[in-house]
């Protein structure tokens, strides 16, 4: 789809529709108002007749409006007034592109993106309403005999903004909602793979190509290096499976190191991890065969990273990123490990695993103890880790843990701002008993009680070296029953932190 940024009155555009907002209870807002005054109260009319109360969510599609130029005009209702915050906007831009898909227009001109929301400036409005639309036209149906849709295609959009000075700013807000929903649209394609052909070497794959497509660094470890580097916890997770590891290493240069714009990490990389286990039968321990299909968004951590870096490199942001990817399945299988194995991870930490499907922190815990090599300022990884992390916050926030409260703090705003929130949990020494093992340096499970701080809490012995953030996504990277399918969470969270970092958020 094409975008753009316009500056007019709704009355005077051409075109197949144009899109304008009703407050409830029936109160137009500035844009249809100049729409119903020159059509002679048209709108005025058809509301007051009870067809539009302007409920949040709600569209009416009407044709042929007297003395406009258009094909169209659709109502969107913005619910009240002075409710009108983040949310009621989002899903008011939500609506409005759905509906205009369903229509048979090839073109909409938008101006919900006049209205003002609180606490937000013209570029936010922009690069959300950017992100929204992308997401909303997007499907995954390269596995249907038939296409779905019918009808013609949208294919041009644009959003209005009221006053020329911010024409500069709104295209640049513009390049990054789209941009960062490249980054989403990738990750939900890559989560919505089936394990089939969304293996680790597909993963590698892509990351090639997209290495290739942005002139960027890309190497792919294979089994024989993993051995060399004594990576034995990933190994020891893609042991039950025939088809072959990798940890993919990917490295974006957007300044040179010790120069440029970044003084805040004086060129040393931000590092993100992605938990990339392709299918997570739970191996040994094997998991029960009720929706055990939505194992395959088991990767969904790293199509995220792969995501953002996508992202980023787009929009050619002044910072060294570094994405590091370990992926396997997690099998059983003759080789497979088994409860009570010891392992010794490449950091030459042991580690008893007692339960073969708390494979995440063993894939992660290498790549973290490999990401020392270069030198970090800040590690991030991103991973459906835990189950507990889906009884805690649902589906609704990301848990975030970190040894480093500013960099907590910098990612909790990030996802506020991008609408893709998170919500820290604890971190305290406390709770790293549960992890003693008899045995090993420590055990890869610490029971039921507080699953997803043990988790994090396994994960941080291998962050001592660095700043260090982990988001756990189990509730957030997809949606479960009919709409079920990969979310591309938390591409927003994390691209809006990056833009922040390179000081090009506006
Ligand atoms: N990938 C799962 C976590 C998961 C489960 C995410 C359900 C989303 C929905 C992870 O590898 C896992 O199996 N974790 C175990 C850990 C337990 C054995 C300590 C879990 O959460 O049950
Ligand atoms: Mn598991
Ligand atoms: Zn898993």
């Amino acid at each position: 789809m094409e975008f753009s940024i316009k500056r007019g009155s709704p009355e005077k555009q051409r075109g197949a529709c144009v899109v304008v907002g009703v407050f409830e209870p029936r109160k137009l807002t500035r844009g249809a108002e100049s729409i119903d005054n020159i059509a002679h109260k048209h709108l005025s009319d058809i509301i007051h007749r009870g067809d539009m109360e302007g409920k949040s969510g709600s569209t009416l599609l009407l044709h042929n409006v007297p003395s406009t130029l258009c094909e169209r005009v659709l109502l969107v209702g913005l619910g009240k007034e002075k409710e009108f915050h983040e949310k009621a906007y989002c899903a008011a831009i939500r609506s409005a592109v759905k509906a205009l898909n369903e229509t048979g227009a090839t073109d909409g001109t938008i101006f919900l993106t006049e209205n003002p929301v609180k606490k937000r400036g013209v570029s936010w409005r922009i690069r959300q309403a950017a992100m929204i639309a992308q997401e909303t036209v997007y499907r995954f149906d390269q596995f249907k005999s038939t296409a779905s849709e019918g009808i013609r295609p949208l294919r041009k959009l644009s959003f209005t903004i009221e006053r020329r000075e911010s024409l500069a700013q709104a295209e640049e807000a513009l390049a990054q909602g789209l941009a960062t929903a490249e980054g989403v649209s990738l990750a939900r394609t890559l989560g919505n793979l089936p394990g089939n052909v969304c293996t680790p070497g597909y993963l590698a794959e892509t990351a090639q190509q997209m290495a290739k497509e942005h002139a960027m660094e890309c190497q792919v470890l294979e089994r024989a290096d993993m051995e060399a580097l004594g990576m034995q916890a990933l190994l020891s997770v893609a042991r039950g499976s025939h088809i072959p590891p990798k940890m993919i290493v990917m490295q974006y240069k957007g300044m040179k190191v010790g120069k440029g714009s970044d003084k805040a990490t004086s060129g040393k990389p931000i590092v993100l991890i992605g938990k990339g286990i392709t299918f997570d039968s739970g191996g040994i321990s094997l998991k029960p065969g009720l929706e055990m299909d939505e194992m395959k968004f088991d990767m969904c951590g790293a199509a995220s990273v792969l995501g953002t870096l996508k992202a980023v490199a787009r929009m050619k942001l002044p910072i060294n990123l570094t994405v590091i990817v370990p992926t396997t399945e997690n099998m059983p299988g003759g080789s497979a490990s088994k409860p009570g194995d010891i392992v010794t991870s490449m950091s030459g930490q042991t580690i008893e695993i007692l339960n073969t499907d708390a494979e995440g922190r063993l894939i992660l815990c290498d790549a973290m103890t490999y990401a020392e090599r270069f030198n970090p300022e800040t590690v991030i990884d991103v991973a459906t880790l835990t189950g507990a992390c889906v009884i805690a916050l649902g589906h609704v926030a990301t848990g975030l843990f970190a040894n480093d409260d500013g960099l907590a703090h910098k990612l909790l705003q990030a996802g506020d701002d991008a609408q893709d929130r998170a919500w820290q949990m604890p971190l305290w020494e406390d709770y790293q008993d549960l992890l003693k093992s008899p045995f090993a340096d420590m055990a890869n499970i610490g029971g039921r009680a507080a699953g997803s701080v043990s988790a994090a809490c396994f994960l941080s012995r291998y962050c001592k070296k660095f700043a260090w953030a982990h988001l756990d996504i189990a509730g957030t990277a997809w949606k479960s029953g009919a709409d079920k399918g990969a979310t591309g969470r938390p591409v927003p969270l994390l691209v809006h932190y990056l833009l922040t970092r390179s000081g090009k958020l506006n």
